[in-house]
């Protein structure tokens, strides 16, 4: 039986370590620090210039991939916050590099326990 709960336990890690060393997920973080972070804080805690992403208010049922898209593409009015408008991202040109961001900012969610 104890082997058994080892096994489990390595799995677990083994399913972390390989999170941490995904490279789209690491590609998404930078891009995330360049673009996001001056607003929405390192790790997505917010700053006073913008609120967390990693919040139950952006939690994927809530605010869906396509909230992510418009917000870089278009920007955001201010609705749910006093931070003002966020305006709209010129940093990020791709639509790779958009579902690069929303996959890191689910995981660090993810890690968060949003969902
Ligand atoms: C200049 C500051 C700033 C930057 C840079 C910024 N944001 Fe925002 N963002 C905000 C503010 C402020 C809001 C909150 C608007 C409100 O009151 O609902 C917001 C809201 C959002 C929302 C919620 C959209 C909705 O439909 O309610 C998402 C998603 C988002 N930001 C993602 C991003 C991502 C991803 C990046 C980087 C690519 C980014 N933001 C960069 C300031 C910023």
């Amino acid at each position: 039986m104890r082997s058994v709960y080892a096994v489990i336990v390595l799995l677990i890690f083994a399913g972390i370590a390989s999170a941490q060393n995904d490279p789209a997920l690491s590609k998404g973080e930078a891009l995330f620090n360049a673009n996001c972070a001056k607003c929405h804080g390192v790790k997505g805690v917010g700053t006073d210039k913008g609120p967390p992403l990693v919040h139950r208010i952006y939690h994927p049922n809530h605010h869906a991939d396509l909230s992510f898209r418009w917000a870089i593409e278009r920007g955001v009015r201010a609705h749910h916050w006093g931070f003002g408008d966020m305006p709209k991202v010129e940093g990020v040109k791709t639509p790779e590099e958009v579902e690069l961001i929303i996959r890191y900012v689910r995981s660090i969610q993810k890690e968060a326990g949003i969902f």
